[in-house]
């Protein structure tokens, strides 16, 4: 029998080769245990997120809106399934999963627990907390764990459709009435720091990142993706008339890269301890979606329970 630091040695030669880690593969405790953290926690923010905007779908301006924002609500919720289903080939049930987060015991992204108020919300959303998304997942479709690339590679793509249909939205209120291009500029002056959030606390506090990057889980630091994204939604927002809410914000030539103000880690604390706006509403939205939803639970166990009878009872006969 192999002791486990030769084992050890294997499972970093493959990483380091490139060599994608499968299910039924040998891997430490504590990778196995850092994808189900990060890959549920992942799970759960797309099966939130689709609460703010879900607000929305009834009151989206026209019909066209209406129908392009149900379909991404829809995609939202198929990212957590296929995300679900990539945490449990890791060795952890789903009732696990969820009872972690209806207890508060999951985290879930920070951003989700801030109130979509006006349409132009769902602009914001779409453009920042999507796009801010797709810089992450856009890494992650390289990381080393077999099952979750390649859920990543179906997800990014129906990312960059959810990215520019808000970026859409928000480029149609700013080159509309005064009204509208000021409900534009409110949206994105209330989004824009907590979507920096979304790439997670400062490297310098980073307890996870080390490890996860020499066993590329993720391949870039939570500041070098935030750079990324400031460097690619600034100009965005140039494009559009709209001003970025940060006095700090300025490109610097000799970096190659904008540089931008401090972020509010407090509020950034506050929030992922559960005393964000939303937090409390909506864990009991999601609690409440479960609840309601025990009757299909249970009717397709029904039918997969008599499907099976069946079957069954047709082999004793033949
Ligand atoms: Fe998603
Ligand atoms: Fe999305």
């Amino acid at each position: 029998m192999q002791n486990l630091e030769q084992l050890e040695l294997q499972f970093q030669a493959k990483i380091d080769a490139e060599i994608k880690i499968e299910p039924k593969d040998w891997m430490p405790e504590a990778y196995r245990k850092t994808l189900i953290r990060q890959i549920s926690q992942h799970a759960h923010s797309e099966i939130v997120g689709m609460l703010p905007e879900g607000n929305w779908i009834t009151r989206a301006p026209s019909l066209r809106r209406k129908a392009v924002l149900l379909a991404k609500v829809q995609d939202e919720g198929g990212h957590g399934l296929y995300l679900y289903s990539a945490a449990e080939t890791l060795g952890i049930d789903r009732d696990t999963l969820i009872n972690d987060l209806h207890s508060g015991k999951a985290k879930y992204s920070s951003i989700f627990n801030y109130p979509s108020l006006i349409w132009a919300d769902m602009g914001a959303i779409g453009w920042l907390v999507d796009g801010a998304a797709i810089m992450n997942q856009v890494m992650l479709c390289r990381t080393s764990y077999g099952p979750y690339a390649r859920a990543m590679v179906r997800i990014c793509k129906e990312e960059s459709f959810h990215q520019r249909q808000g970026y859409e939205i928000m480029l149609t209120l700013a080159q509309g009435s005064p009204e509208q291009k000021r409900m534009a500029q409110d949206a994105l002056n209330r989004w824009w720091w907590p979507s920096l959030m979304m790439f997670g606390p400062p490297d310098s506090e980073s307890t996870n990142s080390e490890s996860s990057i020499k066993w590329k889980i993720k391949r870039m630091s939570n500041d070098e993706l935030r750079q990324r994204f400031v460097d690619a939604t600034v100009p965005q927002a140039e494009l559009i008339g709209l001003k970025v809410p940060d006095k700090d914000l300025k490109w610097n030539e000799e970096r190659g890269h904008y540089d931008f103000g401090a972020l509010d880690w407090d509020e950034f604390w506050a929030v992922v301890k559960g005393n964000g706006p939303c937090n409390k509403e909506r864990l009991e939205q999601r609690v409440k979606a479960y609840e309601d939803g025990a009757w299909v639970r249970e009717a397709a166990l029904a039918h997969a329970e008599k499907k099976k009878e069946r079957a069954e009872k047709v082999g004793a006969v033949a």
